[in-house]
């Protein structure tokens, strides 16, 4: 069937680089590693997803977390232009809970690249009084550290590239894409 609007959307991509199939086996992964650290805790196990790029990632992961849990949200971003990355995180949408310290919190993120978002809501959850804080994120670039960050959990490692789909945006388009794919540089430097 003809779409040319969808048409439009895929053209714009160079190639995938995370198939629905390996998001899938990703998200298996994960979940069981999961299941299994968390399954002994008396604590309430609670999973942060961080809006908007971890959207759907954070929706296929906890449906196979075999335990009660439950979900929040929380939404930042670092203030000034992208490519300089200021280190300084500003929160736009935070939790709201008396009962920190009987919590065990997992941040769930789309991508880390310079580290500072992940490194600072850690710490801002810490500081609050959170019984524990682990962070799980789909994709890494390690080689964009500006800061010391390491995840707990971590769906796979990829090249120093722009990528969209699965949550992940360009100027907030994209994110519907069902897969990960590297966006043409020729999109976001017109
Ligand atoms: P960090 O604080 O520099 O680690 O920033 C991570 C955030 O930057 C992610 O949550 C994304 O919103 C954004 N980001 C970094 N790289 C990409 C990318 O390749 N595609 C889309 N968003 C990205
Ligand atoms: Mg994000």
């Amino acid at each position: 069937m003809k779409n040319g609007k969808a048409n439009e959307m895929r053209e714009d991509i160079e190639s995938i680089l995370v198939s629905e199939e390996e998001l899938a086996e990703i998200c298996d992964r994960l979940a069981t590693e999961i299941t299994e650290d968390y399954k002994n805790s008396d604590r309430k196990l609670v999973l942060i997803c961080i809006l908007k790029g971890s959207l759907m990632f954070t929706s296929e992961l906890l449906k196979r977390i075999e335990l009660p849990l439950e979900i929040d949200f929380m939404k930042a971003s670092s203030y000034g232009a992208r490519t300089v990355s200021s280190g300084i995180i500003n929160i736009h949408l935070d939790i709201k809970r008396d009962d920190m310290e009987e919590v065990d919190f997992i941040l769930i993120e789309d991508i880390i690249d310079s580290g500072n978002t992940l490194s600072h809501l850690v710490r801002y959850l810490k500081e609050r009084g959170a019984a524990s804080v682990r962070t799980c994120t789909l994709l890494d670039k390690p080689e964009r550290r500006t800061v010391d960050f390491t995840p707990d959990y971590r769906g796979k490692i990829i090249p120093d590239k722009f990528v969209v789909g699965f949550g992940l945006d360009y100027d907030e388009k994209y994110r519907n894409l069902p897969f990960v794919g590297i966006l043409k540089p020729e999109v976001y430097s017109e």
